[in-house]
Formats: structure tokens, sequence, C-alpha cells
């Protein structure tokens, strides 16, 4: 079997990065979590307390963001610190949604996931995967939940990190995200035309893999 590219696209919290993960080992692909890029830069730019488009795009040639295999996972790094359990914060999520909106930051970023498919052989994940990133990937799936469910799966997340986080307000956290990431003018979250819509309100993980190792079967 030629090797393809494979673009996951979806909401936040919709098990995008475990459904990637689980289907790159499967293939024997290389798997890249694209919004822990997005995340990576956004913890750059809390850290150095940046908030203007102007100065953030100033400092994109000060800020490399890459990938280190520990223990078989993968983490982000930030100009080589591991920084992986840093951009897991909601604050993180929140700032790497904002960033995203910044069109050299995406065009940074976008560049460099390019170049990491040129081999195919991939699984990316992400909100403009199928549409900007890769436009021509063989397989292309869009991931969906409702609000609540996802909402629930991120309340049970930061439960199990320790936290005491209200459901509320993760709901809320989720909706405005939903809308930024939709709204925004710059490669706004859309589910490409020739993508698959895969929603996993109702599905166990095991029935989801189920189906997406079908479609990614259908390759073969
Ligand atoms: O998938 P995530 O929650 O880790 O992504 C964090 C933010 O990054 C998300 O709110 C929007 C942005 N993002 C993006 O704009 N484009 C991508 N390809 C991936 C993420």
């Amino acid at each position: 079997m030629n090797k393809i590219i494979v673009a996951i696209d979806g909401y936040s919290s919709c098990g995008k990065s475990t459904i990637a993960k689980a289907l790159a080992k499967y293939a024997g692909y290389t798997y890249v979590d694209t919004g822990a890029m997005y995340r990576a830069i956004g913890l750059y730019t809390l850290r150095h307390r940046l908030s203007e488009p102007a100065e953030i795009i100033a400092a994109l040639p000060d800020i490399k963001v890459g990938f280190i295999l520990v223990d078989g996972a993968q983490h982000v790094t930030l100009n080589g610190e591991d920084v992986e359990s840093q951009i897991r914060t909601l604050e993180a999520g929140n700032q790497a949604s904002r960033i995203s909106q910044i069109k050299e930051v995406r065009a940074f970023l976008v560049a460099q996931q390019q170049a990491m498919g040129i081999e195919k052989g991939i699984v990316m994940d992400g909100r403009d995967i199928g549409t900007v990133v890769f436009p021509n990937a063989e397989l292309k799936l869009f991931l969906t939940a409702s609000p609540e469910v996802r909402a629930q799966r991120r309340y049970d997340e930061l439960v199990a990190k320790g936290e005491k986080p209200d459901f509320d307000e993760v709901l809320k956290d989720v909706t405005d995200r939903d809308y930024r990431d939709t709204h925004r003018a710059e490669s706004p979250l859309r589910q490409a035309d020739d993508a698959i819509v895969v929603d996993n309100s109702h599905m166990t993980p095991d029935e989801q893999m189920e189906v997406i190792y079908g479609y990614f079967n259908r390759f073969k």
C-alpha cells in the first residue's frame, strides 16, 4: 500500500488527538498534533507577556517549535524545552485559540506542517489540515460531537489531573472556543467538501476506531 496523508479536523475536545494517535500506530505512520504547535506559541506569548499581534509576529523568528519522543509519547518542545505539560492547561488552550487568528502565525506553522508531510505516511490533526495544510490529502476526517459531550470529556480530564473545574465554565469555554475557531477570518475551522464526517457523541472509543480503521483500509 502506498503511504497516504490522513487529515483529521474537528472541534476542540472531540478526541481528535486520541483518534489520530491510534490511527498512526495502526498504520505505522507519524502523528503530528498541530494544536500542540499553536499551544506552544501561545505559551511563549504568555511567558513573554505579548498580546499585540505586531509584537507576536515580530517574535516569530525567536520561536522554535519541535517534537521529541518521551517513553514513546510525543511531546512538544519550545526552543528546545519540553513544554508538553505546560501547554495542556485551559489558559494555554485559550491563548492558542487567540494567537491562531493571526495570519502570520498560521503561515509560520503551516509551512512547517507541510514540510512534515512531504514523504506522506502521516496523520495530522488540527482545524485546517484538510482545507489548508493538505488540501490534497487522500483521507480527510471531520470529527464532531455535541458541545455537552465534549465539555463532559474535558471536565473528566481536568478532574483526573486533580483540578476542580466548574462544569458550566468548561461548557462555556468549549462553546466560546468553537465560536472563535469557526468565525476567525484566517482559515476558520470548516469541513472540507471531501471530508468524511464522524460524529462520535454516541460511540464508544472502540466503535469509533473500527469506523475509522475501515475508512483507512479502503486505501489498502
Ligand atoms: O486542538 P487544540 O485544542 O490543542 O488546539 C488549540 C487551539 O489551536 C485551537 O483552539 C485552535 C488552534 N488550532 C488552529 O487554529 N489550527 C490548527 N491546525 C490546530 C489548532
